[in-house]
């Protein structure tokens, strides 16, 4: 688990209906963070059914889900859960903080 909090980008480089990549700057896990309607969601950058990275694939901000690229099964960006088959694990959430002028998250798993 990291406890330091890694730095995304500034609030105003993500605007809504975008996503941005980083690595947890401790444990190294790929992220993707999301602006759905203003809020920031973060997820582990990793389909849950074939290990490929989700932000390669499509955000759809009005359902507030991303498709993977490669065999299309969407994730909820909110909560990281399956939406339709060929995934039906979830995908990790992680913990978003804005804090100065900056978007920031952390890999919290134990
Ligand atoms: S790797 Fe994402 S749906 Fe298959």
């Amino acid at each position: 688990m990291s406890e330091n909090w890694t730095f995304v980008c500034a609030t105003a480089e993500l605007l809504p209906g975008e996503l941005k990549t980083a690595f947890d700057e401790v444990t190294d896990a790929p992220i993707v963070v999301f602006n759905y309607d203003g809020d920031f969601y973060a997820l582990e950058d990793r389909c849950s059914h074939e290990d490929f990275e989700l932000s390669m694939g499509t955000f759809d901000p009005r359902e507030g889900s991303i498709e993977c690229l490669l065999h299309g099964a969407r994730f909820d960006v909110r909560d990281g859960h399956a939406m339709c088959a060929p995934a039906h694990l979830p995908v990790a959430k992680f913990p978003v903080k804005v804090e100065h002028g900056g978007i920031w998250t952390r890999d919290d798993r134990g």
